[in-house]
């Protein structure tokens, strides 16, 4: 791996654990503006001092981050679908390379949606973006995406889509965690961090999720809705992060749910 890409990737995997705690807030690149994402910038203000890097698209980028802001970020480049539109799958990359490069992005991300009818125009892209990455020093993280079929979430479905994603040469991976998650991580040859996906029953659900998924290997994490749809979004932040950083157990990152 190059410097640049290098230095990139240790902005947003912190060297010294190898861990990584990701907001994920660009969910409105297919979902519009979803509850706690109207306004971005207010849902995310007191989540700031917790989180090592923002995932989001370049408007909210633009629109909403100070640029004095201190962080990296991960930009979210695959899109033209909707949760309105025929075909969740049907993603091509909306942003470029030079757009990332000019707002100085630590990696982009881009989903593939393995087994779709979109299989190969998503994988096509994602190789093309590694090839552009690999040119400009920009890590690629691949969103093992699955739409609207959450039931696909299982490790051998998940275990190909991280495999092709890191044969393709993607420099990070990012999935869900599923039962038998260890397979997934260990087969995967670059770092994976899960996403939360939809709110969960209670904040112990996200906490127990997160925990078993750094236990069995994932680097970290970069969720969403599980922390800022939560009332105590500032708590589950802090927990989440004592579990990816501190090693913590799900009993005593839950203590840190109630020190508000
Ligand atoms: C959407 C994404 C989201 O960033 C991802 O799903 C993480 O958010 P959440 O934890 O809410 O699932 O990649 O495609």
């Amino acid at each position: 791996m190059d410097w640049g890409m290098k230095n990139r990737m240790s902005r947003l995997i912190k060297p010294k654990d190898n861990r990584a705690v990701w907001l994920a807030i660009d969910h409105g690149y297919f979902l519009g503006p979803i509850s706690k994402l109207e306004d971005p910038a207010r849902t995310i203000k007191p989540l700031i001092p917790y989180t090592d890097a923002l995932m989001l698209t370049r408007g909210v980028l633009r629109n909403c981050i100070d640029t004095g802001l201190d962080m990296p970020f991960l930009l979210r480049v695959s899109g033209g679908n909707s949760i309105a539109g025929p075909a969740l799958s049907n993603e091509g990359v909306h942003t470029s390379m030079e757009e990332a490069l000019r707002l100085n992005a630590s990696a982009v991300a881009f989903s593939i949606y393995v087994g779709t009818e979109h299989e190969h125009q998503t994988l096509m892209c994602l190789g093309s973006l590694v090839n552009e990455g690999q040119r400009y020093g920009m890590p690629v993280l691949a969103v093992t995406a699955v739409g609207k079929e959450l039931e696909k979430r299982d490790a051998r479905y998940l275990g190909l889509c991280c495999r092709i994603a890191a044969e393709l040469g993607a420099q990070a991976v990012k999935t869900y965690y599923c039962d038998d998650f260890e397979k997934v991580v260990k087969s995967c040859p670059v770092p994976v961090v899960i996403a939360g996906g939809p709110k969960l029953n209670t904040a112990m659900d996200a906490l127990e999720l997160a925990h078993s998924a750094i236990q069995q290997g994932a680097c970290g994490v970069d969720m969403g809705r599980n922390i800022w749809q939560s009332p105590n979004a500032v708590g589950m932040i802090k927990a989440i992060r004592a579990i990816v950083h501190g090693n913590a157990s799900v009993k005593e990152a839950a203590k840190l749910l109630k020190a508000r």
